[in-house]
């Protein structure tokens, strides 16, 4: 299968970019300038000299007409980065990982996007796709660091159950990684949320926290 992410320039979609062509997914990695992909690109495949990865490069557009896509861009942007491309998308499952988030003094604080939460306005933007929400609390360089596995739980929420089953597939193709699903899109108001919470634990803690829950036997 071949994931495109809009916005992989940035640590988020470019640690997932490695991290899903590590594991065998055919990967675009997209950007509003094809120059900058190709550096991303360029970059990823140095990096990582010896993994073989599957990466390309293209804009947006271009990444869009991969068979999954996922949006990485700030929170701000990616109902409008979904809907330029709204015809490639059309029928597909389309992953975000976006956070609204604002950073005031030294105090992560969410903030309430349209419709509740940046995935329910991607869905808005995109209603002929099937929208799921995933990733939020993953830690981009970790996840772009292919020496070590991520370990951390991956919620995923979504109206439409085959981008659920597609998103849980994903994420159980990834060693570490456990997928949970958490319900309907509704749910990725406090799934984004609760990001602003693991960045304030990063600062307090001087680490990059990620989620593992106990009590579930997801397997
Ligand atoms: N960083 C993390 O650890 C982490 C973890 C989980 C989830 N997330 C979420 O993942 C998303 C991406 O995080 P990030 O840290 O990679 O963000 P970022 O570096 O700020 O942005 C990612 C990319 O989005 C594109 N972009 C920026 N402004 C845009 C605009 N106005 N319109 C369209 N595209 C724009 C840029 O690519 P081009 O200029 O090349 O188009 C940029 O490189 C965020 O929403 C974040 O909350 C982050």
């Amino acid at each position: 299968m071949q994931i495109g992410i809009l916005g992989a320039t940035g640590p988020a979609g470019s640690g997932l970019a490695a991290r899903l062509a590590s594991v065998g997914f055919d990967v675009v990695v997209g950007s509003r300038s094809k120059y900058r992909a190709m550096e991303v690109r360029d970059g990823l495949v140095e990096r990582w000299d010896g993994f073989d990865l599957s990466i390309e490069a293209a804009d947006n557009v271009g990444a869009a007409d991969a068979d999954l896509v996922v949006i990485a861009t700030p929170w701000d942007a990616a109902a409008a980065t979904a809907e330029a491309v709204a015809e490639q998308l059309a029928g597909k499952v389309v992953i975000s990982m976006a956070n609204a988030l604002a950073k005031v003094g030294h105090e992560f604080q969410p903030l309430v996007p349209p419709r509740g939460s940046v995935a329910a306005s991607v869905q808005a933007a995109v209603p002929r796709s099937k929208v799921a929400a995933a990733f939020h609390h993953v830690p981009a360089k970790e996840l772009g660091d292919l020496r070590e596995p991520v370990e951390s739980d991956v919620l995923i929420c979504s109206d439409h159950a085959v981008a659920t089953e597609t998103a849980v597939d994903l994420v159980r193709r990834i060693p570490n990684m456990r997928p949970l699903d958490a319900g309907e899109l509704s749910n990725a108001a406090p799934i984004e949320a609760f990001a602003a919470v693991l960045l304030q634990l990063n600062v307090r803690y001087r680490t990059r926290a990620a989620v593992k829950f106990t009590g579930i036997d997801a397997d």
